[in-house]
């Protein structure tokens, strides 16, 4: 779906059907809802006095307009309540009316309003920009290997802004929201896929190709340059399988920004996590294709950055590997070397999401970090704890800390944080070596932190474990269909707009 910006006046507008709001408890509605009203001889009126309609969240109710107004239809969406409108309830509105105006066979095109950037106080742009966000969002399908495809549902979308002084702030906001939503769903896409078709080479060359539409810088390492780098932590993930591993590396460096420290966001890549010899049980395990999911935060955030130029240097990083079981598999008790020369005793090769990561963290200490982030599907035990709401943030550093968890709110990426007391560490000691991957079930969540904190060097670090964030069974808010969600991306951007 195509969004434009016009000026003028919705009831005047001709679209398919046009799009206004209503906040709980109003019986006489004002503004551009009023306008509407009004020219409808009180259809709207008379809809709230009916008792059909009530104004709450995420309710909807279509009209025909009877040739009083250009538009044959009107969507009246409601908003909740006022006292509790903000952001998300601006960009859950806007998702509602898309979601609905898909579904309804004679509407592809639709004209609206941005939800609340009258009446409710919200800054203009931040507005235009979650109900972009929230329009497309919503409209996200996985539809690539149904033949039978599904109607395509909406060409276009025209917000329609009636004062000439909103109309810049408009425009650039709706602008922002747009590129957002398209890099939430270049990782949807990409954590759509199933695993035969998206393996390492395959993920790193999706990356490249989007680096290159961008003008970002890329850079992608193979088994060879990894092995003389020694990234042999990494490595042994990839021994059980047949694809190569791939170590990617995109960078956003604006003009007069290439020499600063950069803010560092790196993804865990499993492509598929079958649990290698520790093999998982087979229930559950057509999942763990969703196992990139960090990489795939990680490249749509690189991809919104770059297309919005924001003023600041990032670099995203993956590790892109495959877990599979076989002769030539690692196994647990192998005591291998990373890249710093710290070794690590296999416990489980099904904690090799750390593993993966141990060698991306000491790779990335190279380019002196104002900060590093990974997203990580890391541990089953996130989602115990925090459900499909938040996701869980462990940091070495109070400030980084508070940074993700404001950005966290603002954008609807939420976090929530985990301790990282000392004695965190004693569950993953070894005998044999310097750490092990896994201490089992009594050493916590905080240990898999831990584990990681190894391996960082002396940066400002945090570890965002998204396992139970990457992939819905059911949709969550209509801006959320069930499947691949797409969480990270936009609480990257959030992160690096602001830090
Ligand atoms: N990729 C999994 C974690 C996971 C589990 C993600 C469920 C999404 C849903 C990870 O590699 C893993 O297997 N973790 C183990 C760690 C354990 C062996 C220490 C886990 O959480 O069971
Ligand atoms: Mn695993
Ligand atoms: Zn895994």
């Amino acid at each position: 779906m195509e969004i434009r910006v016009v000026q003028g006046d919705i009831a005047q507008l001709e679209s398919d059907c046009i799009v206004v709001n209503l906040f709980e408890g109003v019986s006489a509605p004002s503004g551009a809802t009023g306008a509407v009203d009004q020219a409808l001889g009180g259809a709207i009126s008379r809809l709230i006095a009916s008792g059909d309609f009530t104004g709450k969240a995420e309710s909807a109710a279509l009209l025909y307009t009877d040739g009083k107004i250009p538009s044959p239809r009107l969507l009246v969406v409601g908003l909740g309540k006022a006292e509790k409108f903000d952001l998300h309830g601006v960009r859950r509105a806007s998702a509602v009316a898309s979601k609905t105006l898909a579904k309804t066979g004679g509407v592809k095109n639709y004209a609206t309003i941005v939800p609340g950037a009258g009446i409710a106080g919200l800054d203009v742009s931040q507005a235009s920009q979650s109900m972009a966000e929230g329009a497309l969002m919503a409209l996200y399908q996985a539809t690539q290997y149904k033949r039978e495809q599904k109607p395509a549902g909406l060409d276009s979308c025209a917000v329609v802004e009636f004062s000439q002084e909103k109309l810049a702030e408009v425009t650039a906001g709706v602008a922002r929201g747009e590129v957002i939503a398209r890099s939430v769903h270049t990782a949807r896409d990409l954590v759509s896929e199933p695993p035969n078709l998206l393996f390492p080479m395959e993920l790193a060359s999706r990356a490249r190709k989007m680096a290159e539409k961008v003008g970002l810088k890329s850079t992608v390492l193979g088994e060879a340059a990894m092995r003389e780098m020694g990234m042999n932590i990494l490595l042994a993930v990839s021994k059980g399988s047949g694809h190569e591993a791939q170590f990617l590396i995109l960078e956003h460096a604006p003009a007069g920004h290439e020499e600063e420290q950069p803010l560092i966001c790196a993804g865990k890549g499993i492509t598929f996590d079958t649990g290698g010899i520790s093999l998982k049980p087979e229930a559950e395990m057509w999942r763990m294709k969703n196992d990139m999911g960090g990489a795939a935060a990680v490249i749509g955030a690189l991809e919104a950055i770059g297309r919005l130029n924001l003023p600041r240097r990032v670099i995203g990083v993956a590790a892109c590997v495959e877990n599979m079981p076989d002769g030539l598999a690692f196994r647990p008790a192998d005591i291998v070397t990373g890249m710093t020369g710290k070794t690590a005793e296999i416990i489980s090769t099904d904690a090799e999401g750390r593993l993966v990561l141990a060698d991306a963290l000491a790779y990335v200490a190279r380019f002196n970090p104002s900060a590093v982030v990974d997203l990580a599907t890391l541990t089953g035990a996130v989602g115990v704890a925090l459900g499909t709401v938040r996701g869980g943030l462990f940091a070495n550093n109070e400030d980084l800390q508070a940074a993700l968890m404001a950005a966290g709110e603002r954008s609807g990426d939420k976090l929530w944080p985990f301790p990282m007391d000392k004695e965190y560490v004693e569950g993953i000691k070894s005998d044999m070596a310097e750490v092990k991957n896994s201490g089992g079930k009594g050493s916590g969540l905080s240990s898999s932190a831990k584990f990681l904190e190894h391996f960082t060097e002396g940066y400002p670090w945090a570890h965002l474990d998204i396992a139970n964030m990457v992939w819905s069974d059911t949709e969550k808010g209509a801006e959320n269909p069930k499947g691949a969600t797409g969480y990270g991306v936009r609480l990257l951007v959030e992160l690096a707009s602001a830090i």
